[in-house]
């Protein structure tokens, strides 16, 4: 391989087929005589253009279907030469960083120019490269393998961090959560799964059906059914959340609503069926009144709350549980309407954020797919800045990369990208501050099902192309199918 050009951050480089470099490898330029070499990364493999080859591959070309007899005389044998010279390549490459130090050293300035007649070009095993960013560290999380070797990232990349994994369907974004979450809680963290398909809850079975090592940690709660909550002992504040937010309730009515809240408190009365006969009996304006008793209604409706305090109460369980071991709590909003989704989310939130402000939790992995389908505009934003203090670190998962606000891509540490093909989609995540749009086109667009480019802090802000390592877990949730299982 031999250096040819370097204009800003990209490199081109001439190299031949035999040497078999492809989109997403890493390469070391070495220039021995600096005592320091640049690395970087393939984004893409063109043809060279020599001058003279499209002549000769014209000349290689039938005439018209007439075939030309005679003998090809070449007496200088120069064909090889040349067949050789039409399969050169041409490699555009991104710079990534600086070895100084005799490969000690890495920095991520590009302001010097390695000598294009001294200096050595070779293959970067991404072993070598994964060594040298120190990206393995105390709580390692294997993702799966690279062209040589594991790609093992550090938990620590994922704490106190915002993450996104995106990619078209069925390309296994979920596949890469959950193995996310069961290395989460190998290493004894607490995970809070919103779970728009109930395929999360076969964490804790192999895919025979058998209990794993996750059994005792995985705790579905499903609405309605095993989680329901006792409203004396919801905190007012996420009562009114939930009402003005995920049931629109008018301000001044939230007010009415805040005084009957405190007079059922002080007779200690705190139920379903009295905060009705309350809000019947009432002095207030009638549309007030109304207002409270539509929502009312649709407290009821979900099925969520409830006066009996041993359905209650299963949330906090679990999670203080999941506090001492470690663990996931599966929130499976499967058959649960638009909005009560969005009552039991902000519920959901509003107690974590409870438990995490009073340091009952230390620190919560919170995965959400498809949030826009359930978390509230105002919360987006409140999710990257002030959950992030309070301690709730958050994983979004969607194959709709639009549905994410572009400041959310800009403030993600980690991007897990599958497959694109779709140019729009393409676009949106290209962005995304921490990487150049180019990469991101370029390798995204060719990654077969079940690989990942992982992006960020996880690798050092080093692109790494990884297919993801299989799972023994049940497969729940998949999409049901007319022509299956017949043949
Ligand atoms: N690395 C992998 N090894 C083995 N099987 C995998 C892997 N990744 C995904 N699968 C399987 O491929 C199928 C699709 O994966 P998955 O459900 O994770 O895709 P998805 O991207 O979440 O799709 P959707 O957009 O529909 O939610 C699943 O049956 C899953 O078990
Ligand atoms: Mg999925």
């Amino acid at each position: 391989m031999r250096l040819y050009k370097k204009e800003g951050n990209v490199v081109e480089i001439l190299s031949f087929p035999i040497e078999n470099v492809e989109k997403g490898d890493y390469l070391l330029i070495e220039d021995g005589e600096a005592g320091k070499g640049l690395i970087v990364q393939v984004i893409d493999v063109q043809f060279a253009n020599v001058p003279g080859v499209l002549e000769e591959l014209l000349r290689s070309l039938p005439d018209g279907g007439e075939f030309i007899t005679g003998e090809d005389i070449d007496p200088l044998e120069i064909a090889p030469h040349i067949t050789y010279l039409q399969d050169a390549r041409l490699l555009i490459c991104k710079i990534r960083a600086t070895v100084e130090d005799n490969g000690e050293k890495l920095s991520p300035s590009s302001s010097w120019l390695p000598s294009r007649s001294r200096s050595v070009i070779r293959k970067l095993p991404i072993s070598t490269l994964l060594k040298l960013a120190k990206v393995e560290g105390r709580f390692p999380i294997i993702i799966g393998s690279t062209k040589e070797s594991l790609l093992t990232i550090d938990a620590s990349a994922l704490d106190g961090k915002l993450s996104i994994i995106t990619g078209k369907k069925g390309t296994g974004k979920s596949h890469l959560s959950k193995l996310l979450i069961t290395s989460l809680i190998n290493h004894g963290a607490t995970v809070v799964v919103f779970d728009m398909n109930g395929e999360y809850v076969g964490l804790g079975l192999t895919s025979d059906g058998k209990w794993n090592a996750y059994h005792n940690k995985v705790h579905a709660l499903t609405p309605g059914q095993n989680f329901k909550v006792a409203l004396k002992n919801v905190n007012l504040n996420i009562i009114l959340d939930i009402l003005i937010h995920a049931l629109h309730l008018p301000g001044t009515s939230a007010r009415e609503f805040r005084r009957i809240w405190h007079f059922l408190k002080e007779k200690g009365n705190l139920t379903l069926q009295e905060l009705g006969e309350a809000i019947r009996n009432w002095h207030c304006n009638q549309n007030v009144k109304d207002a409270l008793y539509s929502r009312y209604y649709a407290m009821i409706n979900t099925g969520f709350f409830t006066d009996n305090p041993s359905d209650a109460g299963l949330l906090d369980e679990s999670l203080l549980k999941a506090r001492e071991e470690g663990g996931a709590i599966v929130i499976n909003l499967r058959n649960t309407s638009a909005i009560d989704k969005q009552v039991v989310v902000e519920y959901v939130l509003g107690k974590l954020v409870e438990l995490l402000t009073s340091w009952r939790l230390k620190a919560v992995f919170l995965f959400a797919e498809e949030a826009h389908l359930y978390l509230r505009e105002t919360y987006w934003d409140d999710i990257v800045t002030r959950m992030r203090h309070f301690g709730i670190f958050t994983t979004f998962i969607t194959n709709q990369p639009d549905s994410i606000k572009e400041s959310i891509y800009r403030q993600a540490d980690n991007i897990f990208l599958f497959n694109f093909t779709n140019e729009s989609d393409l676009e949106v995540v290209s962005r995304a501050v921490r990487v150049d749009s180019d990469t991101v086109k370029s390798i995204a667009r060719d990654l077969p099902p079940q690989y990942c480019l992982v992006l960020g802090t996880a690798v050092k802000d080093f692109p790494i192309v990884v297919r993801v390592r299989a799972l023994d877990l049940k497969t729940m949730g998949e999409t049901r199918l007319f022509f299956s299982g017949n043949n």
